[in-house]
């Protein structure tokens, strides 16, 4: 625990308005997805208004938010648009995805306050940001990396870190265009992969040296308003542990169990990441563990997808905790149980191989089987996300299950997760 003084602390707010009425308290989301979706939940119990804003009509958060808009959120003019039409006074950024420059304005007016910052949204959605930040400017240990933007700058940079290494776009998410290199023949195809999957053309790329951890982590690390001090405060959650596959996660679990000096540098490298970044809320800090060595990989200024664990496992999820920080309300982080995460994707009912090898088809208004048989696995619980449309691997739903141990609750977790059928 940590106590500074931040000019960016927020007003508590110690009158919450009616919602629906002019003197609302107003909380926009630009991006509305599954966990956009729980933090309205969270707002909403607070009784908050919630405008949830997505590209696509019938988002998750759409669903349940008091208002919806469907716009184009990389799009400033937008943007600011929707922000002048709907007056929230707090903007969630929940996506990556989005007119930073509009945010950073919107800010600067003093038209609402951007969570965490609007120039924390900015480093986090640029790996070249917000590596630069933590390597250069906070010493923090990370991979090696070099950065490209073109075929032959990559090569040179491939040849600069070495073998096995990996190449991802420095905009984009959920493991988009990224690839494992294991030599320099590798190196055209990930450049042209990295390509597709960037969210603008001419992308960046970053390459990063290969690290051979013992274990992953997201480190859930809150900023949050001291009740008693006025000032910003910063709290962990228990390690959370979670395995990755096609750069997407598949499973998570809390705690992840880790020695004690591990435990110390994971909470030294967040608190100075997390107050380099400022505001407050809640922020998902990717390390990497070997031995006692902890390298920073990423961070969420947000409530992190592994993070849909703490549903289950702890006394306020991270949604919970998210909502009232951002309210300048004070959180408590602690665990309640062990739990454990698995996701339900569309499956291979849904979308067979498409033409070119990828994960083809896409289904609309799916249903989901086998919901009673998984709710029947001790501890457990579910969320589907009511996406318009699914895909193979498309994540259409998540199981939670808590246990006495870690090890039972993945087991109930998994087998849940795999009771549950998305049929077309
Ligand atoms: N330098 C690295 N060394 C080893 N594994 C890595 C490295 N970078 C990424 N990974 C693996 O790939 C996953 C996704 O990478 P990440 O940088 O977090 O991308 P995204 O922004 O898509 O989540 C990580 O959680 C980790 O499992
Ligand atoms: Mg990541």
């Amino acid at each position: 625990m940590t106590a500074a003084h931040d000019p960016l602390a927020p007003p508590v707010v110690d009158r919450f308005g009616t919602p629906g009425t002019p003197d609302a308290t107003r909380v926009m989301l630009l991006g509305s997805g599954e966990l956009g979706k729980e933090v309205t939940i969270a707002l909403q119990r607070l009784g908050v208004e919630v405008i949830a804003v997505d590209r696509y009509a019938g988002a998750p958060a759409h669903q349940v938010a008091h208002r919806s808009h469907t716009i184009d959120m990389t799009d400033s003019g937008e943007v600011r648009r929707v922000v002048e039409l709907e007056k929230p006074q707090v903007i969630l950024p929940e996506i990556e995805a989005i007119a930073t420059a509009a945010l950073a304005q919107i800010e600067q007016d003093g038209l609402a306050r951007v969570v965490p910052t609007a120039r924390a949204v900015q480093l986090t959605m640029d790996r070249e940001g917000i590596r630069r930040l933590a390597a250069e400017e906070l010493g923090l240990p990370t991979s090696r990396y070099a950065f490209a933007s073109s075929l032959e700058e990559l090569q040179e940079a491939c040849a600069q870190i070495g073998f096995p290494c990996l190449v991802k776009p420095t905009m984009s998410s959920s493991g988009k265009g990224q690839s494992s290199l294991h030599g320099p023949e590798d190196v055209e195809a990930a450049w042209t992969y990295a390509q597709s999957g960037a969210r603008v053309t001419g992308a960046r790329v970053i390459v990063e040296s290969f690290v051979d951890f013992e274990y992953e982590i997201t480190l859930l690390t809150v900023r949050s308003v001291d009740p008693r001090t006025g000032e910003i405060r910063t709290d962990f959650c228990e390690p959370i542990g979670h395995l990755q596959e096609r750069g997407d996660y598949v499973e998570s679990w809390q705690p992840q169990a880790m020695t004690q000096d591990a435990y110390d540098s994971a909470r030294s490298v967040a608190a100075r990441v997390t107050g380099a970044l400022g505001g407050v809320g809640v922020f998902g800090v990717e390390l990497f563990v070997q031995g006692v060595d902890v390298y920073f990989s990423e961070v969420s200024p947000r409530p992190h997808d592994t993070g849909l664990v703490t549903l289950r496992s702890q006394v306020l999820s991270e949604f919970d905790m998210h909502a009232r920080a951002v309210l300048g309300l004070p959180v408590v982080t602690t665990m309640s149980s062990p739990g454990a995460s698995a996701v339900i994707y569309g499956g291979s009912g849904i979308g067979g191989a498409g033409q070119d090898g990828s994960a083809g088809g896409t289904a609309e208004g799916v249903g989901f089987e086998g919901v009673a048989r998984a709710l029947a696995v001790p501890e457990s619980d579910l969320r589907l996300f009511g996406k318009p449309s699914a895909s193979e691997f498309r994540r259409m739903g998540v199981a939670v299950a808590t246990a006495e141990d870690v090890e039972t609750a993945r087991e109930r977790a998994r087998e849940a997760a795999s009771r549950v059928t998305v049929v077309r």
